[in-house]
């Protein structure tokens, strides 16, 4: 075995939007970091909980049945607090207190920005797991939660199909994805959706208005545009109203999926990530790695500075675009 860097104590927190797998990551944290000789402290709500001292011990058997469950067994939030200093050094001062010595941090985005400074400011080896539904971290194909939520996305449009056909009508689903569009492509692509709106490439009114129009031309006479909440529209409310605006013939419908996205057991794909991300998370902390996020690429375990990981956002392969509009003519 390799010669590990002795680490007495563990803490592990989710902060940010929780994502389904997020509980098999926090199992594969302790499970690992306990037959490594270290004792894993859990950190209720993210940066909140550092400050105002909310930590409990994690043993083997409080993680047990968890894998299985969506959500996140330590809670989860965004901390306003930790965005300041003065939140910064109390949360120091709470991980002293209880002798830890090194964080994993799952999350996202804001989760990396505050692990990120807080690192470098205490000096604390801090490992990244990537835990968003919504995919827009950096150095890793896929995020914990990413792949349940689109098969929601999925399962949702399918039932709107049906309806959508029975009544010749156009829905508007809204997806989630504040900044980016991943979800809504690629269950765009998934549904044969008739129309794809992404924060990342701008379609107007007209564009949409076109595509319909052949579309009706061809008889096709119901049909779903999936749209991310980012997206430069508006969202799905504001594009349907649009559409209306310019031609009051469709009967439209929008559906917005919200929060039942971020819900649900996690899929095969994400438990056998959040385990491998979890385990390999600790593993790097062993082996004395610090300030990375662990990641999969090419299906191979992979470390990116955890600045990396927030500044250059996973870009949308627009080629998938294409493929999407030319499969759904
Ligand atoms: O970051 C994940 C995410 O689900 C985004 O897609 C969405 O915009 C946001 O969280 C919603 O956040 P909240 O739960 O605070 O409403």
């Amino acid at each position: 075995m390799v010669k590990r860097n002795k680490i007495k104590r563990i803490g592990v927190f989710t902060s940010g939007g929780d994502a389904p797998g997020m509980n098999a990551a926090i199992r594969a944290v302790v499970r690992t970091a306990i037959t490594y000789g270290a004792e894993v402290y859990g950190i209720l709500r993210g940066y909140d909980g550092m400050i105002y001292d909310d930590f409990i011990e994690l043993k083997s058997q409080n993680v047990s049945n968890i894998l299985q469950r969506g959500g996140t067994i330590l809670k989860s939030a965004r901390s306003m607090e930790f965005k300041t200093i003065e939140g910064r050094k109390k949360a120091f001062e709470n991980i002293q207190k209880h002798g830890i010595e090194a964080l994993v941090a799952i999350g996202g985005d804001g989760t990396f920005t505050g692990a990120q400074k807080f690192s470098q400011e205490f000096n604390i080896p801090i490992i990244g797991v990537p835990g968003t539904i919504d995919n827009d971290l950096f150095g890793s194909d896929s995020t914990i939660g990413y792949d349940t939520a689109m098969n929601t996305v999925v399962e949702a449009v399918d039932r709107l199909k049906d309806t959508a056909d029975s009544h010749n009508r156009l829905f508007f689903v809204e997806v989630m994805g504040r900044d980016a569009g991943f979800i809504a492509l690629n269950t765009g692509i998934a549904t044969g959706a008739e129309g794809i709106l992404i924060p990342e490439i701008e379609t107007t009114v007209n564009d949409l208005k076109i595509t319909l129009k052949t579309n009706l031309k061809k008889g096709k006479t119901s049909g779903i545009i999936i749209v991310a909440e980012g997206d430069q529209s508006g969202g799905a409310y504001e594009m349907a109203r649009k559409v209306k605006e310019i031609d009051n013939s469709y009967n439209t419908r929008v559906t917005v999926l919200g929060h039942v996205q971020r819900g649900g057991a996690p899929t095969l794909a994400d438990r056998i990530l959040a385990s491998k991300l979890g385990f390999y998370a600790v593993e790097a902390l062993f082996l004395g790695k610090d300030n990375l996020m662990v990641g999969i690429q090419n299906n191979k375990i992979a470390y990116v500075p955890l600045e990396n990981a927030i500044k250059h956002n996973s870009e949308i392969d627009h080629d998938m675009l294409r493929l999407a509009r030319i499969l759904s003519i």
